[in-house]
Parts: structure tokens; sequence; C-alpha cells
């Protein structure tokens, strides 16, 4: 009732997301049999239709992609001090799953074209203690994988791809979450795919899926030694009800992808030509861009503040939200002192300081994004 009233207002928030009819069935049918905790049918069903759409083999449907990150690299047994390589510029998530198991992030910086790490400067940072990789896809762009993936294998280094904001993109016609030793996904709401909360871990490796389902449930004993736990798990379940949601919007990725590039697209109609901006690398040899978000960067001549162009959009009832805040600028990382403060990461701080995300959910109609395009467009001449 309130969503339909917010847009009725004229405000445009910055994401909607898109319930089918599908999902309504699934989650009446959960609610009619009283299945609505982590047991029952649409757990299982999900994992097994979503690692099939990705080409993996074991799925583990988790409570969000923040604990599929930290289960994922629970389960790969690394020793405390261990580096494992990390952008800058990404959701918090990447940097705890490290830190609270006491091994050491090893920042990256961001390249200025498609907004991820950079590929040469993950290589230049590997060393013999490097025992692990997070590949995180950027708001809509492939990192470029394959030079990291080739050295990971033979140095022996574990890469967990984090495709949370990346379902139903490809790189090189192979889908993104379908690469390294491990991959995560989120199903938040303003993902591709959501079950309001949510995640999963993909892999192939029989040993790790079975190490990641224990550790999502408390790590429980078999048989009459359940309470008896063999190592330190998490109550990390997805219920139900939510796995029910999933496997509804799943059997409309199709449309997802399609529509995604479309409100990609009908935003470069408008901004495309705008030379105070740019946006992220939209078509290159290995991808398309898949738009998880619509991304706007204010380039230094642009002559206006990023913080006063927001401030202009929200005044016209656009709503946006501002790029992450790099990992070396975090209030908690400096009061632990966790990055030295020597290096610098100058395009990851470029990006944050300079750029923000349009509204870009799957709910938003064509005449709202070409209010708020033109919206930002004449914001910008001024
Ligand atoms: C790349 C990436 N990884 C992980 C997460 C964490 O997912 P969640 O919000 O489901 O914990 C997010 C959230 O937006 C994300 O963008």
């Amino acid at each position: 009732m309130k969503r339909k009233s917010v847009l009725k207002n004229k405000f445009i928030p910055v994401n909607v997301p898109k319930i089918f009819r599908q999902e309504k069935v699934f989650v009446k049918e959960c609610l009619e049999t009283a299945w609505i905790s982590s047991e029952g049918k649409y757990v299982g069903r999900f994992e097994q239709s979503f690692s099939k759409y990705n080409k993996r083999i074991y799925g583990i449907a988790v409570s969000s992609g923040t604990a599929a990150l930290e289960i994922a690299i629970k389960s790969l047994n690394l020793s405390k001090g261990d580096e494992v390589i990390i952008p800058t510029f990404s959701i918090i998530s990447t940097a705890l799953c490290v830190v609270k198991l006491g091994l050491k992030p090893v920042l990256v910086d961001s390249n200025l074209e498609n907004w991820n790490m950079d590929k040469d400067q993950v290589l230049k940072k590997i060393t013999k203690k490097t025992k692990a990789i997070i590949i995180t896809h950027i708001y809509g762009f492939p990192v470029d994988m394959k030079d990291i993936l080739n050295i990971s294998k033979k140095k022996n280094i574990k890469v967990i791809e984090d495709a949370a904001e990346m379902i139903g993109q490809t790189y090189y016609g192979k889908k993104c979450g379908s690469f390294g030793d491990i991959s995560t996904f989120s199903f938040y709401a303003n993902k591709h795919i959501t079950t309001g909360e949510g995640g999963m871990i993909l892999t192939n490796d029989k040993k790790i899926y079975l190490k990641c389902r224990s550790l999502r449930n408390l790590c429980f004993g078999i048989g009459n030694s359940r309470f008896n736990h063999d190592d330190i798990g998490w109550n990390y379940r997805m219920t139900n009800l939510q796995a029910a949601v999933g496997c509804g919007q799943l059997k409309n990725i199709k449309w997802i992808v399609k529509r995604k590039r479309e409100i990609g697209r009908r935003y470069i109609s408008i901004l495309g030509r705008c030379n105070k901006i740019s946006i992220q690398q939209n078509n290159f040899k290995y991808a398309k861009n898949i738009f998880w978000v619509f991304g706007i960067l204010l380039k230094k001549n642009s002559g206006i503040s990023r913080d006063s162009v927001v401030k202009k959009l929200i005044k016209r009832k656009v709503q946006t939200r501002l790029f992450f805040l790099p990992m070396h600028k975090q209030k908690i990382f400096k009061k632990i002192g966790l990055f030295s403060k020597k290096t610098k990461y100058k395009n990851s701080e470029y990006l944050s300081a300079n750029g923000f995300y349009l509204p870009s959910g799957l709910g938003i109609t064509n005449k709202q994004i070409d209010f708020v395009g033109k919206t930002l467009l004449k914001i910008l001449k001024n």
C-alpha cells in the first residue's frame, strides 16, 4: 500500500523491486502447509535451480550475501595472518569476512573505466602469503578475470567470485558466478533476483559444499550426536518462505536481465552525450553491462559537486545512492589501524567522492526513467 502511494506521490525511490505472480502462489503454499522455516521443499528447489542456471553443481542457500561471503571464506580453512586480496571499492562485507577470521585483507584500487578492482594491480599484490582472492564485480560490469584465474590456479590461490550484483551477467559468454572455487550471491531487494533478504553459495567442489552446508547450520553433528558441534558455525539458514520467493523470481530471470539492460540503454539515450559525466564501461569484448544500478560519475570538469547534484535531485523527488566508501576510508578500520595510511587508492577515492547511482530497480517505469534522466541533464546544464 505504502509503495503505491509513494509512486503516486511522484517520489522516485532508488529501488523498487518487482514481484511476479508466481512468488505469491509459492509463498501461499508455504503458509497454507505451515512449512515456513528452513525445512521445506523450496530451499532445495531454489538451490538446485539457481545452481543449474549458473552452471554449477552445488548450491547452498543462506540468509544474506554477507553470510555467503563469511561461510565461503571460512570453508577454505585458511590460517591466521594469511593474505586475502580484495577490492577497496566494495561493500564492507568484502572486508568483514576476512577480518572476522583474523586474515589479512590486502587492498586493490579500481580502474576508472569499469570501476572494478584493477586486474594488473591484483597480479602485482600477489605474494607468497596470498592464499585467496575475492573477485567482486561492481555495479554491472565484470572484472577482467582471465589472468587472475590462471595465476591463482598455478599458485594454488583460492578464488571467491562475488557475483552479488551480477546475476545473469556473463564473462566471455560464461555465467558470472561460475568462476573460481566458490561464488557468492545476494538476494537483497535491490538485486536482480530477490528473496527479501538472502544469499547463495555455489561451488563444484563436494568437500567445500559439505563444509558450507554445515557452517550455515551451526555445524550440527549427525544422528545421536546432533548436539555435539564440530566447528564454529552460524545460523545463516534461508527460510522456505524466502526460497519460495526466489523460485518464483528465477522463473522470470530472462525478462529481468533483458529489462535491466533496457533500463541502462534508456538512461544512456538521455545522458550518454553529456560531457560532464561518465558512465561505467558498457560494451566490451567480454561483456555487455547488465546495469545492476545505473551509476553516474561526475567528471573533473563538471563544475558541480556530487553532493549538490544529489541534493537537487532529491528536491525534485528523485532518490539516489552514493557510491561505496572504500575500505581504507572506513571509520572502523581506521580506528583499529587495519590499513597503512601511506598507500593511496586514487581511483577508488575518486569514484567514492564523485559517484552516485540513479533509480534502477525493476519496478521503475520508462516514464520515470525519462523524468530522472532529463531532470539530471537540466541540473548538469545549469
Ligand atoms: C558485491 C556485494 N557483495 C555482498 C553484498 C552483501 O549482500 P547482503 O546485503 O545480502 O548481505 C552486497 C550487497 O549489496 C554486494 O553488493
